[in-house]
């Protein structure tokens, strides 16, 4: 099989059919499914069949061309498209990029005629929403690749030591990853660079996926229990720290996944640089507060069960806990923006404040 770039695309032999990586079983299982409806695609959001805020929003998109291919009666009308754009977007709360997308392409259906273009219109829609995530994230290659050679100068060469959480690479973006960007493109040039990767439980995007994507790009990396970002920052093990987000406030406040609010004190109290790489399209124009941010609560089972590959080659899933002990599983926090110290966007770096944002991205919305 080709080396896979992207976790989703439009089946090339087959209309009305989307394809995805099914994130779930990587690393030990490279397994593709096919979607053949918007049920199809809610499901496969809502279980992290796909996952990561860029790629949410590329299937949320796909889901309405799914959606067109198969109104009831072969009739494409507003209230069935707008029945399944709000499906779309009760998939998962916090990822804004849901919304934006299913929103974004719900406009573009309204005032077409009533009849198959509708459909040739929303797989336009969708393919231009995916290449332009990947190209945002090019870019962001671009703007935050300086900010390691200019530690890679200082440390003569030795390698950049780059902490990341959960997994913001190209299977959460469509192409390149947002935290992983700047990385990929650093590690293209020949910096040396050496990534902590936060296992991020309890779903182990960190151990799991960043881990599988930094060995297939050939990156050097470590993975590390959850706690162990502290003490690596007080012993200097740690040059800056790259995350990626499911929801920034236009005041520059951030959701990411559980446990990033801690990595952030962290750098904070060590004086370690903590960048938030994202493109416009995670960016929520309406909220002003990071605490007005809706966190996403799972099934409490995520946090009693791990699953992974056992010595006969089998995937389980095992309890840890005591059988009876309640466990309660909130998937993300929101790292104040006086935390933050910048934001690595697809126009360059910015503060991460409202005035930051706002010269970047002057008439406050994705670019
Ligand atoms: O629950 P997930 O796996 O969808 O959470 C993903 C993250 O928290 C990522 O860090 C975030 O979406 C940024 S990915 C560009």
């Amino acid at each position: 099989m080709q080396a896979l770039t992207r976790p989703i695309w439009p089946h090339p032999e087959k209309a009305g059919v989307v394809q995805v990586i099914d994130q779930r079983l990587l690393p030990h299982t490279l397994k593709i499914l096919d979607l053949h409806s918007v049920e199809d695609a809610i499901e496969a959001i809502y279980t992290l069949t796909v996952r990561g805020a860029p790629l949410i929003g590329a299937s949320a998109a796909w889901g309405m061309y799914l959606a067109a291919c198969t109104a009831p009666g072969g009739r494409i009308s507003n209230e069935w498209m707008e029945e399944s754009c709000e499906k779309i977007k009760a998939a998962r709360p916090t990822a804004v990029n849901l919304a934006w997308a299913a929103d974004l392409l719900m406009e573009r259906v309204r005032h077409l005629p009533e009849d198959e273009t509708r459909i040739s219109a929303m797989y336009a829609a969708a393919a231009t929403i995916t290449d332009a995530e990947a190209e945002r994230c090019r870019f962001i290659g671009e703007y935050g690749l300086p900010l390691i050679r200019k530690i890679a100068e200082e440390k003569n060469g030795k390698p950049v030591n780059i902490l990341t959480h959960c997994n913001a690479g190209w299977l959460a973006c469509v192409e390149y990853g947002t935290a992983t960007a700047p990385v990929y493109a650093a590690h293209r040039e020949g910096i040396a660079v050496h990534v902590w990767v936060d296992e991020t439980r309890p779903l182990n995007q960190g151990s799991r996926l960043t881990a599988w994507e930094l060995g297939q790009a050939g990156v050097e990396h470590t993975i590390i229990a959850d706690n162990t970002g502290g003490h690596l920052m007080q012993q200097g093990m740690v040059d800056m720290v790259i995350v990626g987000t499911d929801r920034t406030t236009y005041t520059g406040d951030v959701a990411n996944k559980i446990g990033t609010y801690l990595k952030a004190l962290a750098a904070k109290d060590n004086g370690v640089p903590f960048y938030v790489a994202l493109p416009s399209s995670t960016i929520d124009w309406t909220l002003e507060k990071g605490r007005e941010i809706p966190i996403e609560t799972r099934n409490p089972d995520e946090v009693r069960y791990v699953q992974g590959k056992d010595d006969a080659g089998e995937t389980r899933r095992v309890l840890v806990p005591p059988e009876n002990s309640p466990a309660m599983d909130f998937a993300f926090d929101v790292t104040p923006a006086r935390l933050v110290t910048g934001l690595i966007t697809e126009k360059g770096v910015c503060p991460a404040t409202k005035e930051g944002i706002a010269a970047l991205f002057p008439l406050g919305k994705a670019g």
